[in-house]
């Protein structure tokens, strides 16, 4: 039987100050004005056609990303979440994060984000190196990405997201061991670390830059970084994630255990299961911020509707457990994808096998070599 799992709502800001050449979400360049009393009208409107999916459920994280939410003033934030809860139900002390640029953190804005209910923040700092973030095409330098974080601390935010890449043009592995380092000592709670990947349809893709490391020394990079970070207390619990006890970003998790999460505004992804009927529904938004607009009050602004066919279930919810170095629980399994563990055991026997995953239990646990080779494990899961 499928039960619904924790409910997320992702809000998604679509403009940036100037688009990054690495970068394929949907992030577009800041008109002259940007729309944002419009915006919020269409937020709303959005979030209100889409109540029917999740009624009388709790909303346990909320998540502002983008592009760059923190082009929005904290009066703006403020009213979207004043909407949203007006309309759902928070469970108290819900984590609500908001991305924020640091080239966008002007002085005395934090407090109002902090009164305006966001209470935690995840910076896009990519680097500390002022060479690496010209060649990153960022609109901050490494004192401005200080600078940030300083003044949301001194304005009272204790949770605290960097995120860093590394394997970037030019960088070497002291370079990228000096970021971490930087990193740590701005004592955040949580830190992303993420390898540059060249995505189709970037600036980048099309003409790569040169200086771009080896494998092998993006390999040593994580590697090496990993081992720093876990000695400073950040330890591993996704692909790409990295936390201080306790400190693990709620929402991303509800995310990688197959939760379900409500997606407003232009490009939003959404996962909402039903108790009732036991489907499982991935619905996204129009993507261009000018269409989105026109069409939020209205069924136009699903970009898509596709429930999860039940072939396609333990593939899903492979994609996402994998990623955790918590793995996933059978009974978990069962509950979220609403199929019998027995639907596992050839595929889990394989893996087993390949020294890719363990079991102790209940428990389904990726191995260190599994974890190297995630695509690999997770394909074993692809519908016949
Ligand atoms: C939506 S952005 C975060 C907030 C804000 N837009 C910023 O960049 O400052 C999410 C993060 O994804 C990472 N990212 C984006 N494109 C990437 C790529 N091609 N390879 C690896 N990481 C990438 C960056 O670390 C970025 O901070
Ligand atoms: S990385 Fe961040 S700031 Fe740069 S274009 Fe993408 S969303 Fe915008």
């Amino acid at each position: 039987m499928l039960i619904p799992p924790p409910l997320s709502l992702y809000i998604h800001i679509p403009w940036c100050v100037r688009k990054c050449p690495y970068c394929d979400f949907n992030s577009h360049n800041q008109p002259q004005t940007l729309p944002v009393e419009e915006y919020l009208a269409a937020l709303t409107a959005d979030l209100e056609q889409d109540l029917p999916l999740v009624w009388g459920r709790t909303v346990h994280s909320v998540f502002f990303g983008g592009g760059t939410p923190s082009l929005f003033p904290p009066d703006a934030i403020g009213r979207i979440l004043d909407a949203a809860s007006a309309r759902l139900r928070f469970a108290p002390g819900a984590e609500i994060t908001m991305e924020c640029n640091p080239g966008t953190a002007e002085h005395g804005r934090f407090e109002h984000y902090l009164a305006a209910g966001v209470n935690r923040l995840s910076f896009g700092v990519q680097s500390f190196d002022d060479g690496c973030l010209q060649r990153l095409g960022r609109i901050h330098d490494s004192g401005e990405a200080e600078y940030a974080v300083k003044l949301a601390q001194d304005a009272g935010y204790d949770n605290i997201n960097l995120d860093l890449m590394y394997a970037l043009p030019e960088q070497t592995l002291a370079m990228a061991l000096h970021d971490v380092e930087r990193a740590i000592a701005l004592a955040p709670t949580h830190l992303s670390h993420y390898q540059l990947t060249l995505e189709p349809n970037t600036v980048f893709a099309a003409k790569p830059p040169t200086g771009l490391p080896a494998d092998d020394d993006a390999w040593d990079m994580q590697e090496r970084c990993i081992a720093r970070m876990a000695d400073a207390g950040f330890a591993q619990y996704e692909v790409s994630a990295y936390a201080q006890p306790g400190r693990q970003c709620a929402h991303n998790l509800n995310y990688w255990r197959f939760g379900d999460y409500l997606g407003i505004g232009a490009g939003a992804h959404g996962k909402i299961s039903s108790g009732a009927s036991g489907d499982i529904l991935r619905r996204w938004k129009v993507k261009n911020p000018r269409e989105y607009l026109a069409a939020a009050a209205s069924e136009a602004r699903i970009g898509g509707d596709d429930p999860i066919a039940v072939d396609s279930r333990a593939f899903d919810y492979m994609l996402n457990t994998l990623r955790l170095v918590e793995g996933f629980s059978l009974a978990d399994f069962e509950v979220r994808t609403g199929l019998p563990r027995a639907t596992l055991d050839k595929r889990l026997d394989h893996a087993r096998f390949m020294g890719w995953l363990e079991r102790s239990g209940d428990r389904v646990v990726p191995t260190e070599l599994g974890r190297r080779f995630t695509n690999d494990v997770v394909s074993l899961f692809l519908p016949d």
